[in-house]
C-alpha cells in the first residue's frame, strides 16, 4: 500500500484540514508515514497569511525535490492557502511539484493522487465549493500519538464556517479562503456529539470569523438578548449584521451534547462581540472562561486603516462586558507591527491598550504585504528594524503581563482537563482560562476533569498538585520515576533566563556537567542525559549555554 506523510505550516484550520486529508486517504487505502522523507506521497499543507509560510513551502518543495531526483515515483502535493492563492503559477516555478489542491477539494485527493502516481502531468484543483459547500468532520475521535500514553485525544477541532466576508486591508483569507459558508447546525452538533460519544470532552469551534456564524439550515431558535446590540449602540457601531446566530448556536450545542465538558471557539471578530453572545458566556457554564479576540491594533487611526470596522473604545467596551459578565475571565490577542503607515505613537497605543487589558496570551506579527490584498496600495514604509524593534517590544511586555499572570495563580485551585500524559512521566490538562498545567497522577487521568492547586509557576505554564491525595504524586517524584533522561519537559523557572539550552551537538557526557541543567531537544539528546538532569523543548542557543544549571 502507498505510504503518505501531510507536512502542516499555519493555523488550526490548517491541522484541521491536515487531519481530514489523512482521514480521506486512509480511507482510501494510504498508510500513514510519519517520516515525510520514507513516504511515497507527501502533501505539504500550506499557510500564505504571511510571507514566512511561504519561504518555508518553497525550500521545503526544494529539499523533497532532492530525494524525487534519487526517488523519481515520490508524489510532491502542494495543499492550503499558497495552493490556492498560486494554482498554476506553483507548477510553473516549481516543477518538483506533481499536484497543487485547495482548501475545498480535499475529497478529491485520492483520485487526483491516483493519476498523479501513473504519471500524469502535474494536476491544479483550486475551485471553491460555493454552490454545495462541504464541512469534512472527523470519522472518529481524534488519537494522541501512542507514545503520549493515551488513545483518545479528549479535545477536538469542529469547523462550523469556512471563508471570511472581513475585508481587512492586509489579510488575504478572503481570497484563499473565499466568502464565508457555513455549516448547517444539525452537522456540527451530529460531530460534536460523535467525538463526546468517542471520549472527546473539548471541543473548539473553528472558523476564520467563528462569531458570524448563520445556520444555512435556519433551524436555530433566536437566543437570548438577541437584538440588544443595536438597543445598546445604536446602528453607529453595531449594526444588523453584528448580531450573528453564533450565541444560539452555542446554545444548541450545550442543549444537545450534555456530555461536553467544554466549548471554546476560534477565532471570533470583535465586532460580532454582542450581548447576545456576552449573555451566552454568562449562561452557558461549558463555555470557557477564555477567549481569543484579534484587536491587531490599539489606535483608532490604523484599525480605521486596516478595515477593522471597531474602535479601540468599542473593543474595550465589548471586552469590558464580557469581563463584567464572566468573572476571572482571560483573553488573547494578535497584534500586526508596522502596518503601513504606523507611526511610533500609533504603536504606543497598542502598547497601552495591551497593558490595559493585560491579555495573557498574544501572537505577534510584523505587517507582511500579502499579494492581492488592499494594503498593498499603500506604502509598506516601517522599516524592517523598526518593526523587529516593535515587535520585541510588544512582546517583552506581553512576557511580563504572562509571567505576572502565572504567578498570581500560585496556591489557588482550579480545574483541568488532562490532555495526556507528556514524557516527563507528569500529566498536563488546560484550565478553563487556558493555562498549562503539569501535575504527578498515580494512575492515568486523561479525559478527566480534575481540581488541583497550582505550586508553582514556569515561564509558560504552571506546576499542579492533585486536590485529590489518593492520586496525587509530586510532580517531581513523577518526573524522576520515569528518569530525567526521557525527560520532555518544560521550560525554565519564571524568574530564571530565558528558555535557552545548550546546542545538540554539545551535549555530550563530557560537556554536560558544564551545560545541561534545563536541557535539550529530548529527540535528539535524550539518550545522552544521565538520570537527575532535566530537558525540554524549545530553541537553542549554545552561546547561553553556561547560564543552565543543574536542578
Ligand atoms: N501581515 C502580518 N500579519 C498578518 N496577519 C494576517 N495577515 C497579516 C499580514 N499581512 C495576522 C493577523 C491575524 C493572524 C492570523 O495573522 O494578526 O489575526
Amino acid at each position: 500500500m502507498p505510504t503518505y506523510s501531510v507536512v502542516t505550516f499555519g493555523c488550526q484550520m490548517n491541522m484541521h484540514d491536515s487531519e481530514r486529508m489523512a482521514e480521506v486517504l486512509s480511507a482510501a487505502g494510504y498508510v500513514p508515514e510519519s517520516n515525510p522523507e520514507a513516504a511515497d506521497v507527501v502533501l505539504l499543507n500550506t499557510c500564505s497569511v504571511r510571507e514566512k509560510a511561504e519561504q518555508k513551502l518553497r525550500s521545503e518543495v526544494g529539499r523533497l525535490g532532492v530525494l524525487k531526483r534519487k526517488r523519481p515515483e515520490l508524489v510532491i502535493g502542494v495543499a492550503g492557502c499558497v495552493a490556492q492563492q498560486e494554482g498554476e503559477r506553483l507548477i510553473k516555478s516549481l516543477p518538483q511539484i506533481d499536484l497543487v489542491i485547495g482548501p475545498d477539494n480535499i475529497p478529491e485527493l485520492p483520485s487526483l493522487l491516483a493519476s498523479a502516481q501513473t504519471g500524469a502531468p502535474p494536476q491544479v484543483r483550486t475551485v471553491f465549493d460555493y454552490d454545495a459547500p462541504q464541512f469534512l468532520g472527523a470519522t472518529v475521535a481524534p488519537t494522541r500519538s501512542p507514545s503520549a500514553g493515551a488513545a483518545v485525544n479528549p479535545c477536538a477541532y469542529v469547523t462550523t464556517m469556512k471563508g471570511c466576508d472581513e475585508r481587512c486591508t492586509f489579510c488575504i483569507v478572503p481570497f484563499t479562503r473565499g466568502s464565508e459558508r457555513y455549516r448547517p447546525s444539525r452537522e456540527v452538533i451530529d460531530e460534536i456529539t460523535r467525538l463526546v460519544d468517542g471520549g472527546v470532552r473539548e471541543v473548539t469551534l473553528l472558523g476564520q470569523t467563528v462569531d458570524s456564524y448563520r445556520d444555512p439550515s435556519a433551524q436555530l431558535p433566536a437566543a437570548k438578548a438577541a437584538g440588544d446590540g443595536i438597543r445598546r449602540w445604536g446602528r453607529r457601531s453595531a449594526s444588523p449584521e453584528d448580531e450573528t446566530e453564533f450565541p444560539a448556536l452555542l446554545r444548541a450545542i450545550v442543549a444537545a451534547v450534555p456530555g461536553l465538558r467544554r466549548l471554546r471557539y476560534t477565532s471570533p471578530h470583535p465586532r460580532h462581540l454582542t450581548p447576545a453572545l456576552v449573555a451566552a458566556h454568562e449562561d452557558l457554564d461549558v463555555l470557557c472562561k477564555h477567549v481569543h479576540m484579534p484587536v491587531q491594533s490599539g489606535s483608532d487611526v490604523v484599525l480605521k486603516r486596516m478595515g477593522r470596522r471597531y474602535t479601540r473604545g468599542e473593543y474595550l467596551e465589548r471586552l469590558g462586558m464580557l469581563r463584567e459578565a464572566v468573572p476571572g475571565l482571560t483573553l488573547s490577542t494578535d497584534i500586526i507591527v508596522g502596518f503601513p503607515g504606523e507611526t511610533n505613537e500609533q504603536f504606543e497605543e497598542t502598547l497601552s491598550l495591551v497593558r490595559e487589558v493585560g491579555f495573557v496570551g498574544l501572537f505577534a506579527f510584523k505587517y507582511s504585504p500579502r499579494p492581492y490584498t488592499p494594503a498593498l496600495n499603500l506604502e509598506d514604509d516601517v522599516p524592517e528594524s523598526e518593526k523587529s524593534r516593535r515587535l520585541t517590544e510588544l512582546l517583552a511586555l506581553s512576557e511580563l503581563i504572562r509571567s505576572n499572570h502565572l504567578a498570581s495563580l500560585v496556591g489557588q485551585e482550579c480545574t483541568v482537563l488532562v490532555e495526556g500524559k507528556s514524557k516527563s512521566g507528569a500529566y498536563t490538562g488546560r484550565t478553563e482560562r487556558n493555562e498549562i498545567v503539569h501535575f504527578g497522577c498515580s494512575d492515568d487521568p486523561t479525559g478527566e476533569v480534575l481540581p488541583l492547586r497550582i505550586e508553582r509557576a514556569l515561564r509558560h505554564s504552571l506546576v499542579g498538585h492533585l486536590l485529590d491525595e489518593s492520586r496525587a504524586m509530586d510532580f517531581e517524584v513523577a518526573r524522576a520515576r520515569v528518569g530525567a533522561s526521557s525527560c520532555e519537559t518544560l521550560e525554565t523557572e519564571t524568574s530564571a533566563a530565558p528558555l535557552v539550552l545548550p546546542a545538540p551537538q554539545r551535549l555530550s557526557r563530557h560537556s554536560l556537567p558544564v551545560v545541561a541543567g534545563w536541557a535539550v531537544k529530548p529527540r535528539v539528546e535524550r539518550k545522552a542525559l544521565p538520570r537527575g538532569w532535566q530537558c525540554t523543548t524549545g530553541a537553542l542557543k549554545p552561546r547561553d549555554a553556561a547560564r543552565l544549571r543543574h536542578p
